[in-house]
């Protein structure tokens, strides 16, 4: 079994799509053994709680100092002895010693056509209003390794879709969630579980 850990930090409906689709056998012989959240409050564990995963959150709250909290990130993450680390929605910048620990095997799902409207600052509705305030035609999706930079890792997956006349940012990030993200994401991870490329 593939055993992959999910990162979250809100609303977890990019984990919700991945236990979806390991229900419908779109990922096959994979487990989440972990979900981690640094958010007590978010919706993302009430998911994993329906789903019967183990969820833990390792809360920026409680732990103010930085050295502190890498390591516990860390601990949360080697405690679940997994196969790939998934960061879907997790709005924390990940210690580069675990960068290293885990050299190919993190993926983060990133809300835009990279290199568009990505880097530091540009995350959740962040990113939506940067594409409609830029005029452009087409954003998307992508899915990639996570490397030292923020958002320059090696490109996975990607996937555009259309932005349309009159689109907020809340209107365009649904259409790319519901026709990029939540396929992109359990494409990846079935694709790395499997070693397809
Ligand atoms: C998603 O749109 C994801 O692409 C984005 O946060 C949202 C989380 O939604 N991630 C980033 O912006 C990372 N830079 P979710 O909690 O409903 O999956």
């Amino acid at each position: 079994m593939f055993r992959i850990a999910v990162m979250v930090s809100g609303g977890g409906t990019n984990l919700q799509a991945i236990i979806d689709a390991i229900d419908s056998g779109k990922i096959t012989d994979t487990e989440i053994a972990v979900v981690i959240s640094n958010n007590a409050d978010a919706y993302a564990l009430e998911r994993a709680k329906k789903a019967g995963i183990n969820a833990v959150c390792v809360s920026r709250k409680e732990i103010s100092d930085r050295d502190a909290y890498n390591k516990a990130l860390i601990a949360a993450v080697d405690e679940a002895n997994v196969d790939l680390v998934v960061l879907a929605g997790f709005l924390v910048v990940i210690p580069e010693e675990m960068i290293q620990k885990y050299r190919n095997r993190i993926i983060n799902i990133h809300p835009s056509l990279i290199p568009s409207f990505c880097g530091t600052g540009y995350y959740g509705l962040k990113v939506h209003e940067a594409a409609l305030a830029r005029g452009v035609k087409v954003s998307g999706a992508t899915v990639h390794f996570v490397d030292e930079g923020t958002d320059t890792g090696p490109i996975i997956l990607q996937k555009a879709v259309e932005v349309k006349d009159g689109d907020t940012p809340e209107v365009l990030q649904r259409r790319i969630m519901e026709e990029a993200e939540w396929k992109l994401l359990p494409q990846a991870i079935q694709m790395l579980a499997h070693k397809e490329s």
